[in-house]
């Protein structure tokens, strides 16, 4: 089978979905998969790649810079082409598994290309996809669904259009929310342009910071709880998605939030593989990432991401969805790999997991 893998892009992530590529890559058999890997550079030209470099070295991020340019486009018999540039043969992919976080990638933007170049791809189809990179759709559709959701607020101005004025972020509603309140731009991921906020006097440049990566700036309350995250694969021969033991991120003493730094580049967390959890608490991790995988439409694959706290007033276990990631980190730290490898599926069997599901 010969697939495409695509990665970089122009989102800020370019360099985390290097990583995730290249991992991926790793992983996959070379008797069954003949890779094709296709870098995006952050201006957005597609590139034949040698596959080499992708991953974090003494803190320095990887980057598609050049090569052969190459181009997408659909073949009216169902088969997918990847022609080259410069009158060199056309290469010919079964399928394309695009490792893209963020925007023009994890957004719908290509998976509508692909739908429209009728090669077949792994994950998400558009909806899904840009539903679940928009913190406010997402909330929306997971609320309409009766998942628990943080508070938050969009800022908007009198009218509802979209604004990165932080007075329309109301007296009312900072006593509502309180402090700290984490500021996001709405379409990103991996922390980008996030601050957390603990005096409102930080908050202008809190949403400069985060308007500066999407227009649709979103102010959420702090969910006070335990940081868990569950992998979603879709089921086989049509059966429910199944979902990986939970995991637990664990800040180290010192460590303020989960940020880029503490994400990819300090040693500043635990993880717990699987999560230490009570069964119940783990049942209830995997059925709401079921059910937020299926309320989205999600296809293929989803990393749903939680926080798991107490409810002041009774006691019980609070569990609220912060969101749901349709193409995960797959660098050689992410959770979705290492969740799914202690829940039985190792690293080359969840790729062709992943493959087989989209050309079935
Ligand atoms: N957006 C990053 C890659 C993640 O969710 O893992
Ligand atoms: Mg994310």
């Amino acid at each position: 089978t010969r697939v495409a893998v695509v990665f970089g892009g122009r989102s800020a992530e370019h360099a985390i979905s290097c990583v995730s590529a290249g991992s991926v890559m790793a992983a996959m058999d070379p008797d069954r998969y003949d890779v094709v890997p296709v870098g995006i550079t952050r201006d957005g030209r597609w590139v034949l790649h040698d596959g080499s470099g992708l991953a974090i070295v003494d803190g320095r991020l990887p980057e598609v810079t050049g090569g052969t340019a190459v181009a997408l486009v659909g073949d009216p018999t169902g088969r997918g082409l990847l022609p080259l540039g410069g009158g060199s043969p056309l290469v010919e992919v079964d399928v394309v598994l695009p490792v893209l976080h963020g925007a023009f990638g994890e957004d719908g933007t290509v998976q509508g290309l692909l739908e429209m170049s009728g090669l077949p791809y792994v994950g998400s189809g558009v909806f899904a996809s840009a539903a679940s990179m928009d913190k406010e759709f997402t909330k929306k559709l997971l609320t309409a669904a009766g998942i628990e959701q943080g508070d938050h607020v969009v800022l908007r101005d009198a009218a509802g259009a979209l604004t990165a004025d932080p007075s329309a972020l109301t007296q009312a509603h900072r006593d509502r929310l309180g402090l700290p309140v984490f500021v996001k731009p709405s379409r990103a991921g991996s922390s980008i342009g996030i601050t957390k906020v603990a005096d409102w006097a930080d908050f202008d440049a809190a949403v400069a910071t985060a308007a500066a990566v999407d227009a649709k700036v979103v102010v959420e309350a702090a969910v006070p709880g335990r940081e868990v995250e569950c992998g979603v694969l879709a089921g086989r021969d049509g059966g429910l998605p199944e979902t990986s033991l939970p995991a637990e991120i664990r800040l180290k003493d010192g460590v303020d939030w989960y940020d880029f730094d503490a994400k990819y580049l300090d040693d500043a967390v635990d993880f717990d593989v699987p999560a230490r959890l009570t069964p119940e608490q783990t049942a209830a991790v995997q059925e709401v990432s079921r059910r937020a995988y299926l309320a989205l439409d999600c296809q293929g694959l989803a990393r749903v991401d939680f926080f798991l706290g107490t409810d002041p007033v009774t006691g019980a276990d609070r569990l609220v969805v912060n969101e749901v990631n349709t193409m995960p980190g797959f660098t050689p730290i992410s959770m979705f790999p290492r969740m799914w490898a202690a829940s039985g599926v190792a690293y080359p069997e969840l790729v062709d997991r992943l493959v087989t599901g989209a050309l079935g």
